[in-house]
Parts: structure tokens; sequence; C-alpha cells
């Protein structure tokens, strides 16, 4: 059932109120990984309250409790923002998902506006930080609702909507909640989609029936009591960052495999009918090096390349904590750093079985280096990797609709990302989880100069309302 005329024609006509919605939204910096923003996390939940209340949302904000800090300090958790519209026991109950929370962003990292002004160049790119990840999306949700309350449509489904501020942040205290609202809130759901992901190119659109999953690690590395003088200790005593230095470069090869012994018998063994799906999928190296600006995929072979992004586990050194990192030429030796690097999960990986290899691996390698500084190992946050069945109507539903909006088949792709809560809703709650992208695969999430076309932003609020209409008719 394709979604009314009426909807969709409204979707046409608020075009700019709608971006001017997303101005809204962006300029509140809801950077839920730095703590001097933790209010501002706050205040989005507030103001996404104001948004569904005058549509005849029920919204309830949960308090998830605290958050411990590195320092022993807490810090309060944002709210999970839960909404009910709708609660026709004919009609199908669809769960939405998104996150309010965003990535850091600095005008100095590199981009051209203020991350925080949502700014709309000529081609309609509209640049901010959460544009496409994952305001845009969860804006969109509110604009599909107001589409139809403001206009007197009624709604094909009821809608349940968890919100959370914490995404970017290993998703700190959702889990909990779920689990403890499997048989409340969560009760009445018949699947999920979550809107947080991205096309793979800029023409193609596509489902993704799985992510990868992850364990964040920080190698504390300390030694003297103070920061030193190289002139005077140099030389003279251990130095904790040539020591980390040293096993950082013990991780993962410049072309891209992982040292850490054991880790390959972990993966899913491939089959050949799955590689063969690699083939088809429609996305070439030429849209990474587009992507990326430069040349510098790791080969050739375009199903070695998406097999490390989509069903293979990586590992990324992040940064080192503590190190000199300002202009000039400080002569300092830094009395404790810590580096900062990631694995990304895939079946049948979990930070459970990886911990003890990563553990175990590293405190050898140190071992081997025979300092007498000192190592600490943690594990900074984890989730596991999920793959659903794309032979689900929830899936058949969002494929209509994708061809109704786009009159393209769309992709059915892994992604290399996580969402920590993709598995829990699947697991917990025992549904079918969907993730249907809104963005195209050259947003920058994360990155410098973050952005959502219009086209899309505007194109993907049809698809995911006329997904309502085909999820409420679907068998
Ligand atoms: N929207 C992304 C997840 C994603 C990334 C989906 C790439 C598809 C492609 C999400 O907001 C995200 O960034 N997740 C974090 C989770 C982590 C902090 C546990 C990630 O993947 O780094
Ligand atoms: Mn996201
Ligand atoms: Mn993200």
């Amino acid at each position: 059932m394709p979604a009314p005329a009426k909807f969709i024609s409204y979707i046409d006509a608020h075009k700019d109120a709608f971006i001017a919605r997303l101005g809204e939204a962006v300029a509140i910096p809801s950077v839920s990984g730095d703590p001097s923003h933790r209010p501002d996390v706050i205040k989005m939940a507030s103001y996404i309250k104001s948004l569904l209340e005058p549509l005849g949302v029920k919204v309830e904000l949960k308090d998830v409790g605290m958050e411990k800090q590195p320092d022993g300090t807490e810090l309060p958790l944002p709210p999970v923002v839960f909404g009910t519209l709708g609660a026709d026991p004919k009609k199908k109950t669809v769960l939405l998902y998104a996150h309010y929370d965003v990535q850091p962003a600095l005008v100095s990292d590199g981009w051209n506006t203020d991350p925080f002004t949502l700014t709309p160049d000529k081609e309609g790119r509209l640049f901010g930080r959460g544009s496409t990840d994952d305001k845009g999306p969860l804006i969109a949700w509110i604009n599909i609702v107001e589409a139809h309350v403001k206009q007197g449509i009624e709604l094909p489904v009821n809608i349940k909507f968890c919100l959370e501020g914490m995404e970017e942040s290993g998703s700190e205290g959702l889990d909990d909640l779920i689990e403890k609202e499997k048989d409340g809130f969560f009760k009445s759901c018949d699947c999920v989609c979550i809107c947080d992901n991205y096309w793979m190119n800029d023409r193609t659109p596509c489902l993704t029936y799985g992510v990868r999953g992850m364990s964040y690690y920080r190698i504390i590395v300390s030694g003297p009591a103070r920061d030193l003088h190289s002139g005077l200790f140099g030389n003279t005593v251990h130095e904790p960052m040539t020591d980390l230095i040293l096993l950082m470069s013990k991780l993962v090869t410049p072309s891209g495999e992982i040292m850490i012994p054991g880790l390959d018998k972990l993966v899913a063994p491939l089959t050949d009918a799955e590689k063969k799906r690699y083939e088809t999928i429609d996305f070439a190296l030429s849209d990474i090096e587009e992507q990326v600006g430069a040349k510098i995929v790791l080969s050739d072979d375009k199903p070695r390349v998406l097999m490390g992004r989509m069903r293979n586990p990586s590992l990324s050194l992040h940064g080192i904590e503590g190190a000199f990192y300002g202009p000039g030429a400080k002569t300092v030796i830094p009395a404790k750093v810590q580096g900062k690097f990631s694995i990304r999960l895939v079946p049948n990986m979990t930070p459970e079985n990886v911990d003890p290899l990563v553990i175990k691996y590293l405190s050898d390698e140190f071992a081997k280096l025979k300092t007498k500084s000192t190592l600490k190992i943690e594990n900074i946050h984890g989730g596991k990797a999920w793959v659903a069945d794309p032979d689900h109507w929830n899936f058949r539903a969002a494929i209509k609709a994708t061809e109704e909006v786009y009159k393209k088949k769309p992709d059915l792709t892994r992604e290399g990302g996580s969402i920590p809560v993709t598995l829990t809703f699947a697991d917990v709650l025992g549904l079918n989880v969907l993730l249907l992208p809104m963005g195209r695969g050259d947003d920058g999430a994360h990155s410098t100069n973050e952005k959502l076309d219009t086209y899309n932003y505007i194109e993907g609020t049809k698809l995911l309302g006329t997904y309502l209409y085909e999820v409420a008719v679907t068998n």
C-alpha cells in the first residue's frame, strides 16, 4: 500500500520548515563523549519531547542512572526518550530507534562552516554535525508524524519511539532498560526499524541486515611520577611513550591484518554463496576512493575490500592521550600515556572471547620489551555483532517502499559500523530488526563537514513514511 498522496505532498510542501527544524536540532551540541557537553545532550532530550508532545505522542524521559568517569566522578546519563503513538490492537506496532547524541566537532578539525550551524550549499547539501548521524533521520520520523496529525490522516501502524543519547559512547544504560521493559513498554512491538546507516554510494539505496560489533580498549603505560625534562632524564629512565608506541605497533599490519593470534579462528567461515554476494553489490573501489578522498584502498580485489568492511574484523588505532601534541617542540617525557584502539567484531567474535586474547597478547609483548614501566589494559566499551534474516516481512516492506520512492531495487548489505542496541532488540525482544538508511556513503558521519543531501532528507522522509504503510500490509 503506497503512502497517501496527501502525505507525500505535505513532505514536499514543508521542505523548508523541515530543514529549519533539522537546523534547530543540529544547533544543540549533544556530544555524548564530552562531559562538558552532557547538559546539551540532556537538553536535546527535552527538545525532542517538546516536538513530540504537541503531536499527541505520549513521552516519557527514562532515567538510566549515572556514568562513572575515568577520574572516579559520576555524570548523569541522558534519558532514553520513550514515545507512544496509537494502541490499536488491529494494527502492527513498529518500534523506531534513533540516537540524538552526536560525535564531537571543532572548526579547527577542518570544518568549512560552524559544525553546529546547519549550513546549506547551492547543491542542497546540508552541512552540520549530526545532519546524517543521526539527527536527520530522527527529525524525519517527527516530520512524518506531523504530516499525519496536521492533516488528520490516520497512521497505518502504532508507533513506539526509543531514542537514546549515548549511542556514540557505547549506549550505556540502554540494554538494562530494554531488559527491564521487555514486558512493559516494548511488549506490543512487532518489528524494529532503525534509520542510522547510509547507502554504500551516492546512487543506490540499500537495506542493511548486519552490523559489526566492537571492543574498545585503552592501554595505559606509566613510569615516572611526573612529566620529565628529556635533557635531564633521556637515556636515563624507561619512557612510557616509547613503550606504548612499540606495543601499539604490534596490533595491526599496514595492510589491515590483525596481529593478535587466535582472533582469526573466531571468525565465522566464508561460504562460496556468501562470497558471490559481495560481487553484485553496487559498490566500486572508486566509490571508496571518492568517499575517503584518496587512492588508498587496501587491495584491487573488490570482494576482499567489501568483506574487510562487512564480514571480517578490523583493528584501528585511534589516539594517544597524554602525549604532547601541541605546536612547537616541547622537550617533555610524558609520565603516563594511554593508547586507544578498537576492534570491530563479527560473528562469532564477542567482547568476552576477544578480551582474553587481546590482554594475553599485549601482556606478553610488553614483557618482551623488558621495560620497568607499568602496563594496564582496559576494555572501555563493547557490543556484539548483529546479523538479521532479510527474508522477513519487515525487509520485504522496506524493499517495496524503496522501490516506490526511489524507483530502484535496494542492495542488501551488511555494514562495518556498530549500533550496539541492534542485537539487544533482536535477542531480548525477539524481533526482526531492519536498518533502513537515509543518507549517502559520502555523508562523512563522524568526519569533518558531515552533511545530508536535501534530496536524501526529503525523499528519505517519504521512504520512512511509505515503509510504515508497507509494513502495515506485508506478511
Ligand atoms: N551510525 C553509526 C553506525 C554506522 C556506521 C552504521 C557506519 C553504518 C555505517 C553509529 O552512530 C556509530 O557511529 N556507532 C559507533 C558505535 C560505537 C561507539 C560502539 C561506531 O560504529 O563507532
Ligand atoms: Mn549513528
Ligand atoms: Mn555515529
